[in-house]
């Protein structure tokens, strides 16, 4: 079966690297979909954050990097996909979760919205508090993979800010 990962992921973490590997182990493909949003103003670029994710997960077999825009459930029906994988991290993930999963099953009734709880190491992990951490010179190499650490400190030390 088919698992999509969708997500903003910008960029990745280990709390998401964490949820990837563990689905890997769970379903034959796992296609981790990056949401191009022109709402938002990235820190980077839909195929930078691809190419991150493709360069953390070079260790797993059957894990597709790929990007999508407008609904989840279109791009779910599109790959052939019955499955969103989707991390828990703390109570509060639950409610926005929760809302997304019976928004999506109302739109599709083919898809199936499985969360794993994220490795309790990483519970407090996001991309934000990641950009905060860096923005203002703290450690952040035990939050992301090398090559995106590398990335975010290259960001605040050029003329992005
Ligand atoms: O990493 P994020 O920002 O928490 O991911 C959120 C995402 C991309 C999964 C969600 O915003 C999404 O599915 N957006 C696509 C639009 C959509 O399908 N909306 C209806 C379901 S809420």
């Amino acid at each position: 079966m088919i698992a999509i990962y969708p997500g903003s992921f910008d960029p990745i973490t280990l709390g998401h690297l964490d949820i990837i590997e563990r689905s890997n182990k769970l379903f034959d493909t796992v296609v981790v979909g990056v949401l191009c949003n022109p709402n938002k103003t990235p820190m980077f670029s839909v195929k930078k954050r691809m190419e991150q994710i493709h360069q953390s997960t070079q260790h797993l077999s059957n894990i597709k990097v790929d990007s999508f825009t407008g609904l989840t459930v279109e791009y779910a029906k599109l790959l052939n996909a019955g499955v969103l994988i989707r991390g828990l991290r703390v109570l509060s993930d639950f409610e926005k979760e929760l809302q997304m999963a019976h928004t999506n099953k109302t739109l599709w009734e083919g898809i199936e919205t499985i969360f794993l709880a994220t490795n309790k190491e990483y519970s407090f992990l996001s991309s934000s508090i990641v950009k905060e951490i860096a923005k203002f010179g703290g450690n952040i190499d035990h939050f992301v993979p090398s090559n995106v650490a590398g990335d975010i400190y290259h960001y605040y030390n050029s003329d992005h800010q």
